[in-house]
């Protein structure tokens, strides 16, 4: 199948052209947000797509119609995504977008161990087919730590929305890990964050229905809707493993301790306590 890898550059930063252009990308970082905005905001494959699943669940006290009626993206619009100002034109239910650049907006930024991020994008590249090839993992691995994939520097993502605004109080962040942990806390924590307090019953509902095994039979989430032409779902599923820890099936030693030795030179710089370990 003929891959659609058009990249856009977009401030020294490379973006599918499928879903991108210059004009969306502009849009996404002069978007006139609104006070009950909310914001996720991620790299890809830290769990955005669990994170938009909850915030609609708990917006909905835990009742599924939403998610189970709606697709993701139409609920929860990428903003620098080309068809996004066509979906918030038309919406008509509360919107929950997901924007590249700082906003004064409730945010929750979404991060997760980055080996296991890594691993995880490098899978989603083999079906995704307006990303670039996929070719060794070790190549893949250098492209991450130079930021040189699809949608920059995870470093520099990281960083530039936690170091900088660790003490900013309308920012809630929110790691993968600590959803695997403990999903039943983590979405009191982000009700109680977006001051929408649930009953037990609620967040009970939200459990089950932002579960891996309910997302995974979810079209509405699951990208199964999307044709094979734009992903190819006979080389893997968006809906992968949603484990902690996958990263141990695919780096070598050696790989790891260079990750290791470049995670602390790269992160040095940035006080902040991670909940995932690298190590
Ligand atoms: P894996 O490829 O490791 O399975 P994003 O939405 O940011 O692109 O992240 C996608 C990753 O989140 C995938 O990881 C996917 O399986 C995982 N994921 C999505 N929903 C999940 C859930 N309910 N529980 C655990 N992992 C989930």
């Amino acid at each position: 199948m003929d891959r659609l890898d058009v990249t856009e550059i977009f401030e020294g930063i490379s973006f599918p052209g499928h879903l991108h252009t210059l004009e969306s990308l502009q849009f996404a970082i002069s978007f006139p947000f609104q006070d009950q905005d909310i914001l996720i905001v991620s790299y890809p494959k830290s769990g955005t797509t669990w994170v938009q699943e909850m915030v609609t669940l708990i917006c909905s006290r835990g009742d599924p119609s939403l998610t189970q009626s709606v697709p993701n993206w139409a609920r929860a619009p990428w903003l620098e995504h080309y068809y996004c100002a066509s979906v918030l034109g038309a919406a008509s239910f509360k919107l929950t977008p997901v924007i590249l650049h700082y906003s004064r907006r409730v945010i929750i930024y979404v991060s997760r161990n980055p080996k296991d991020v890594v691993v995880s994008f490098y899978h989603f590249h083999k079906m995704a087919n307006f990303l670039p090839e996929a070719e060794t993992f070790e190549e893949f691995l250098k492209k991450f730590l130079m930021g040189t994939l699809s949608y920059g520097s995870w470093f520099d993502h990281v960083k530039g929305w936690t170091c900088q605004t660790a003490t900013l109080e309308n920012l809630l962040h929110l790691t993968y890990e600590e959803m695997s942990l403990d999903l039943h806390g983590a979405i009191k924590k982000v009700s109680s964050f977006l001051q929408h307090p649930l009953l037990e019953e609620e967040v009970n509902n939200c459990v089950q229905h932002c579960s891996f095994s309910s997302m995974k039979n979810n079209n509405m989430v699951n990208y199964t809707l999307v044709s094979d032409h734009i992903m190819d779902h006979s080389k893997g599923c968006f809906m992968r493993k949603g484990k902690t820890g996958d990263w141990k099936n695919l780096f070598t030693e050696e790989q790891n301790h260079y990750f290791n030795d470049f995670f602390k030179s790269n992160m040095q710089d940035c006080a902040l306590d991670f909940v995932w370990e690298v190590q």
